[in-house]
């Protein structure tokens, strides 16, 4: 499996699992916390989930799919906005700590920006990674505006990632947020990096650049989320055969020919827009 390099220098899976819908019945716990085995076992061995996914019960289906192979996993979860003051971020990171029955989080993220100045929140990432209960933090659907601001405040440069929207229906971040957190050597985590499993993976244009690599459409989106080096993308999915596929994606190279396909029913951004998040 591919890796990429945090600012720490920790290198982690480019292909990691997303949670977002797990513990809410749908297949089952059991079965979930399967898939993302079968996921570690295929090198996905990041795993991002949040607090607010089932209400808690998303983590408690990573406690199941951990327990016994914790060191094998990059544990990623977040921390709602409205939790994340002073004393807020502690009792959550506790909660969740509890739920996926470890003691430590790799990496804990402010899943959006919410009323809690930047600094209240990065002062209580940082004294919880004094105290050794997450090894480095970061953010999600921060624009560029938020993250200039969030790296003039004590101790933001240690942003480890920001976890953003990213896949070929929504690609505004290319123009500005892309560029700049890979001149500061801060990762894109691509969030639904497969468009939900919805419309983006009827596209004609994926369909025939899928052909050609003897690929799924879900593979081609994948593989050109991971054409940049500071991407890593997190693919939910609880059908094994899904898990097997976008462990496999590492192996896919786009042609320039393929990319100028996608360019063509997907175009890049022109201008800077407004960040998109779900
Ligand atoms: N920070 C944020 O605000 C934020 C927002 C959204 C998501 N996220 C994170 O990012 C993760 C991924 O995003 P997402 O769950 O929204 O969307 P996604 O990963 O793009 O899509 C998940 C859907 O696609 C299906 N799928 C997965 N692999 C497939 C494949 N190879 N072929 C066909 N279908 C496939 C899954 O089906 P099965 O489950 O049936 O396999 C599931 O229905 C989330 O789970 C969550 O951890 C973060």
């Amino acid at each position: 499996m591919r890796q990429v390099v945090l600012p720490d220098g920790t290198a982690v899976s480019a292909v990691g699992q997303g949670t977002w819908y797990m513990g809410e019945g749908g297949r089952g716990a059991r079965a979930e916390a399967d898939a993302l085995r079968l996921g570690i076992d295929l090198g996905m061995t990041l795993i991002d989930t949040a607090e607010m996914y089932a209400e808690g019960g998303a983590e408690e289906v990573v406690g199941q799919a951990i327990a016994g192979q914790r060191d094998r996993v990059f544990l990623v979860s977040k921390v709602y906005p409205h939790n994340a003051s002073r004393s807020g971020v502690p009792a959550a990171c506790e909660r969740s700590l509890k739920r996926m029955g470890t003691d430590v989080i790799d990496l804990y993220l402010l899943h959006w920006r919410g009323g809690v100045p930047l600094a209240e929140t990065v002062a209580a990432f940082e004294t919880l990674r004094a105290g050794g209960k997450i090894r480095r933090w970061g953010v999600s659907n921060l624009d560029p505006a938020d993250m200039r601001e969030l790296l003039g405040v004590k101790d933001g440069a240690a942003c480890a990632v920001n976890q953003v929207l990213y896949n070929p229906e929504h690609r505004g971040i290319e123009f500005d947020l892309l560029p700049w957190q890979a001149g500061k050597g801060i990762p894109v985590m691509a969030y639904s990096p497969v468009g939900q499993g919805g419309r983006l993976l009827k596209n004609p244009a994926l369909a025939a650049v899928a052909k050609r690599h003897g690929a799924t459409r879900a593979q081609i989106a994948l593989a050109w989320g991971l054409r940049h080096p500071h991407v890593i993308c997190i693919p939910k999915a609880a059908d094994p055969a899904h898990v097997r596929e976008n462990a496999a994606v590492a192996d896919i190279t786009l042609t320039p020919q393929d990319l100028a396909e996608i360019d063509a029913a997907f175009p890049p951004p022109k201008r800077a827009t407004r960040l998109a998040m779900l």
